[in-house]
């Protein structure tokens, strides 16, 4: 549960997952990979599409079991205790799926009495949250209607109500706008100053570069690095994260001869 720093100080692991594997048929999604996500950091899991990023936290959010290989959650087994996870979490889904018949002001109030949240102070909150992603004119609309980018921001709403220690969020930007992804941003700076923790996975560079503590980079399932933005830089001798990522995990070339592709076009 605590991990020693090189600096000494022991800080306490909010994630922890240990050899884990996860084999659907003949693919095996999640090939040996163990990280830790301590008390008060961002921990970025990078990787290409396919990588098993996602499998990694639908493991950690009980909604899939491992082959083998463990993973705590604030120091629960999720496999054991799904349901207190899903209680301390806020957790967004790559696949966000609402239902889609209820309207979004319908949904927080849902999911603010699922979650124990007294009314006055749910309804303070939801207030809060709707106008900071511009989602008022939409509350009041069935969520079917709704555009991808909407959709995406009510799922972040949701996982923030309930104000939880540790966010684990898969691809959270995706289908955010600008705005939007700028408001995400600044609430996880926030939600860490308040000495809250992150998990999230992106494919997306500059997310990783500017968000995050740490990055651990996931190729085929195998974590291939791990470090801060500027140890995982000296690594493989690249100033730019974009570069050090193609390199670990050996695209580098194959993007050379797609690009070399592309020219014959
Ligand atoms: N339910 C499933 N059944 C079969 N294969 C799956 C399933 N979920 C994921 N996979 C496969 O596992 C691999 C990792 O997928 P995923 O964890 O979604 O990667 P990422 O989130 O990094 O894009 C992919 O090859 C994907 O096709
Ligand atoms: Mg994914």
């Amino acid at each position: 549960m605590r991990a020693r720093l090189s600096s000494g100080w022991l800080r306490i692991a909010v994630v922890e997952v240990s050899e884990l594997v996860k084999v659907y048929g003949d693919v095996v999604a999640v090939n040996g990979v163990s990280f830790m996500v301590q008390e008060g950091e961002v921990y970025g899991l990078l990787g290409p599409n396919g990588a098993g990023k996602t499998t990694i936290i639908r493991i950690l959010m009980g909604l899939t079991r491992p082959t083998s290989g463990s993973a705590k959650v604030l120091g629960l087994n999720p496999e054991v205790d799904p349901v207190s996870v899903k209680m301390l979490v806020g957790y967004v889904p790559e696949e966000v799926q609402l239902f889609e018949t209820l309207t979004p002001m319908e949904l927080f109030e849902f999911v603010s009495s699922i979650r124990g949240i007294p009314s006055g102070e749910a309804s303070e909150r939801v207030k809060t949250l709707v106008r900071a992603f511009d989602l008022e004119p939409y509350v009041n609309k069935p969520i079917a209607s709704l555009s991808r980018g909407n959709k995406q921001k009510i799922a972040v709403i949701s996982a923030l109500l309930h104000k939880p220690k540790l966010l684990i969020l898969d691809e959270p930007f995706n289908g955010l706008d600008a705005k939007s992804s700028r408001v995400l941003k600044e609430y996880i700076k926030l939600h860490l100053e308040r000495g809250g923790s992150v998990l999230l996975s992106t494919h997306v560079m500059e997310i990783a570069e500017n968000l995050c503590s740490r990055i651990g980079i996931i190729h085929k399932g195998v974590l291939v690095a791990e470090g801060r933005v500027e140890d995982l830089r000296v690594m493989v001798d690249e100033r730019r994260l974009e570069d050090v990522f193609l390199k670990l995990t050996m695209q580098d070339s194959e993007v050379r001869e797609i690009v070399s592709g592309l020219k014959s076009l």
